[in-house]
């Protein structure tokens, strides 16, 4: 084993994605041979289809399928994936004439060329019964549950730690605020596409995903198939975010198709299609207390959380999982929440709880920070702790204090005066200096990874591992190479494809802390063969020369990993594509990654518009595998915390149901024009407690805490505290 420092490799699909070489799902044409679909949705909010019309459809030329509900035959749902299945809800379209959520598939056709697809599927005529319908948190109707009184109390903990009704009810500073985000949709470049293709009794489906197994195993349930008859292939995928990481509800609609029409279907999901078609993140609701003794030190946190979630699946919320985590709170208590509303199951958008927890925790204790006219670093830093106080286990690391104090040097916190409005811009702009932390699970999932090696110098890892552009090709093939001694453009991964390794979920930021280890594994397994092969030692060799000088042409090895904890039975779900995920609290010890984010503001003083022209943030995600990376991670979350904070809200169609700034054009999001300077440091402390590699997780605690470092910053430069997301001009006028 070498002792190498990771190297700061080129991405090594840098050259191949410049060059357009990486085939998504929608790029193939194939044509005269793939057939196209287009989706019939639903114009009302809740009912039933009473009646539809397909004649008008049918007669358009090149039509060669229209399918509906009538026609589905044995088709099942697969099962929601936080209840026992795959999907990312419950419903599968399409199944029965019922109609749960506006803008849900009424009808699939299937047509020669795109045009005539479209043309069809707006043909397509519905008569409906309506019912009333709710959708926004507030309307009658909703229905309110308490996780704990539900059976997801088996698997996600309520956080209790000491009294504290009583702590804070004694506690002689108090913060009592009510904080509100709304509901967001991700939009990865890459649309929701599907290709779905029958050779005799074996079905093969591209399709860009974070989860190919649950896409495997639940098609196979909902066509009633063996698992083995269908093979999913994902090699890239364009952008996830979450929206990604289970069975789609296009996905079986265009097996059936593809099915009955003996022809591959391509179908994908247009943009407006997406809003409605895919999970999302729920609008919630957080009610936070927060008490402290005079000195500051903060005694008593209590945050109740109200989400929505769908009629039809219960969304776990695991919003106090994180805010309990931020501090050394002796005496917390966290409430979840799920309010049971007429959409399409929400689910997980990056940093799913983690962003809106750490958006409500962070700003109230700004504001427990001037309520005790301390400063906001001071104070946070003097509230850091060793210990989780809800399981009263240590963390496996944790340098919250060194992320504060490295970020507050690079920003220049110490120029900073406390008092709201009293720094001015050159222009007259009210420039305002925030800080926030974020925190974020560490999780990790068992993975099975098979290594070979040729003669010719190819190194092949298959591992379950999916990449939607966050680089973990990139972060795999710089363990190999670190440690075989050859190039990383030499290493080929496979990855996001069930003829390989089991597949599991990359989500969770967990993807570098379970591939990279189990990878390293593999690769102390290949030294141990080589060194077997060559009684003189490997020593300064390559493995192409040792197998040359031992008349090989290939070795191969494979080795399994599961994360601290886990029985020998989580192999057993991996290969089932049910959801594995260990962690953060693993026995001994609780892991999370953590960040601190300083933001500058500037208010332009006519218009009032909020620019954020300086950001520095600095991580701890233990060991740093691809700096190059992993900078280009932090940069996308905080620009998406920038969006979350100023931009980006789901608008709610009260009357008709859906969503209505459906397209790029109305959801709004920041643009390049919208981003100043973005400085990125990490700690760099490998967590060895957490695994042999040290890697903690990146990618969402990168987003988290970005929201209240810039809510705090208007404050400070506004002197108007704003509790509800996103921010906008309107609010400050
Ligand atoms: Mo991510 S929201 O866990 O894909």
């Amino acid at each position: 084993m070498t002792d190498l420092p990771f190297p700061d490799t080129v991405r090594v699909d840098a050259d191949d994605k410049v060059r357009g070489r990486p085939i998504y799902a929608a790029d193939d044409t194939r044509p005269g041979v793939l057939l196209h679909a287009a989706l019939a949705v639903s114009t009302i909010a809740k009912g039933n289809v009473t009646d539809i019309d397909t004649k008008a459809a049918r007669a358009v030329p090149g039509v060669r399928l229209v399918l509906t509900h009538e026609m589905m035959g044995i088709t099942k749902s697969a099962g929601f994936i936080m209840g026992g299945g795959y999907g990312f809800q419950s419903l599968q379209p399409m199944l029965s004439p019922a109609i749960a959520y506006r803008g849900q598939p009424i009808a699939l056709v299937a047509a020669d060329t795109l045009e005539a697809a479209i043309e069809a599927a707006h043909l397509v005529k519905a008569s409906y019964a309506e019912e009333p319908f709710s959708v926004t948190l507030n309307a009658p109707g909703v229905e309110v549950v308490n996780q704990a009184d539900t059976p997801l109390k088996n698997f996600i903990p309520e956080i209790a730690a000491g009294d504290a009704d009583k702590a804070f009810a004694e506690a002689p500073v108090k913060l009592d605020a009510v904080f509100n985000c709304p509901p967001q949709h991700q939009n990865p470049i890459e649309l929701i596409a599907t290709v779905a293709e029958w050779h005799g009794d074996n079905l093969t489906i591209r399709e860009g995903t974070q989860n190919a197994e649950a896409v495997r195993h639940g098609v196979a349930t909902a066509l009633g198939i063996a698992p083995d008859q269908v093979q999913v292939i994902s090699p890239f995928v364009g952008g996830g975010f979450g929206q990604k990481n289970s069975l789609q509800m296009q996905t079986v609609l265009a097996a059936v198709a593809a099915r009955e029409t003996v022809r591959p279907v391509k179908l994908v999901v247009p943009r407006a299609g997406v809003f409605h078609d895919a999970s999302f993140r729920p609008t919630s609701r957080h009610h936070i207390r927060l008490g402290a003794d005079r000195s500051g030190r903060m005694v008593a946190a209590i945050h109740e959380v109200e989400a929505q979630t769908s009629r039809h699946d219960l969304f776990p919320g695991e919003y106090t999982a994180t805010s309990s985590r931020l501090y050394g709170f002796a005496n917390f208590r966290g409430v979840e929440r799920l309010v049971r509303t007429d959409v399409q199951t929400p689910g997980y958008m990056r940093a799913p709880f983690e962003h809106p927890a750490c958006f409500a925790m962070e700003s109230c204790v700004d504001e427990l920070a001037y309520a005790l006219s301390q400063d906001p670093v001071a104070l946070r830093l003097a509230n850091d702790t060793e210990t989780d106080a809800a399981t009263g286990l240590p963390f496996s690391s944790r340098h919250v204090a060194e992320c504060l104090r490295r970020g507050a040097e690079l920003f220049g916190w110490a120029k900073r005066s406390m008092a709201p409005q009293s720094m001015r811009g050159g222009d007259g702009s009210e420039i305002g200096w925030g800080v926030a932390v974020g925190a974020y699970p560490g999780l990790a999932t068992p993975a099975i990874a098979h290594l070979k090696v040729t003669d010719d110098g190819d190194v092949e890892i298959s591992i379950g591992g999916h990449e939607m552009g966050q680089g973990i090709r990139t972060a795999l093939a710089n363990a190999v190479s670190r440690k075989l001694g050859v190039r990383p453009e030499k290493v080929r991964a496979v990855i996001g494809d069930t003829r390989g390794a089991p597949q599991h979920l990359t989500a969770g930021s967990w993807g570098t802390a379970s591939a990279v280890p189990v990878a390293e594994d593999a690769t102390d397994a290949m030294l141990k063969a080589l060194g077997e092969l060559s009684p003189a030692g490997i020593a300064g060799r390559t493995p192409a020369d040792i197998l040359k000088a031992a008349g090989r042409r290939s070795v191969d090895v494979e080795v399994q990993r599961k994360a601290p904890g886990q029985p020998d039975a989580i192999f057993g779900r991996l290969r089932a594509g049910l959801p594995s995920v260990g962690g953060p609290v693993y026995g001994s010890f609780v892991t999370f990654s953590y960040i601190a984010h300083f933001v500058e503001v500037a208010i332009e003083p006519n218009t009032r518009r909020i620019r954020v022209p300086r950001v520095v943030s600095v991580a701890d995600c233990g060991r740093v595998m691809s700096p190059r990376t992993a900078t280009s991670q932090v940069r996308g979350g905080v620009v998406w915390g920038i969006g979350a904070a100023l931009r980006e809200a789901s608008e709610v169609d009260p009357h008709y149901g859906g969503f209505l700034n459906a397209d790029l054009a109305e959801y709004m999001l920041p643009v390049n024009a919208d981003i100043g300077s973005i400085e990125v440091e990490f700690i760099d402390k490998p967590d060895t407690v957490f695994n042999s590699a040290g890697v903690k997780g990146l990618g969402e605690v990168a987003m988290t805490g970005v929201a209240p470092a810039i809510a705090n910053a208007v404050f400070h430069a506004t002197g108007r505290r704003l509790r509800d997301l996103p921010i906008r001009i309107e609010h400050l006028l």
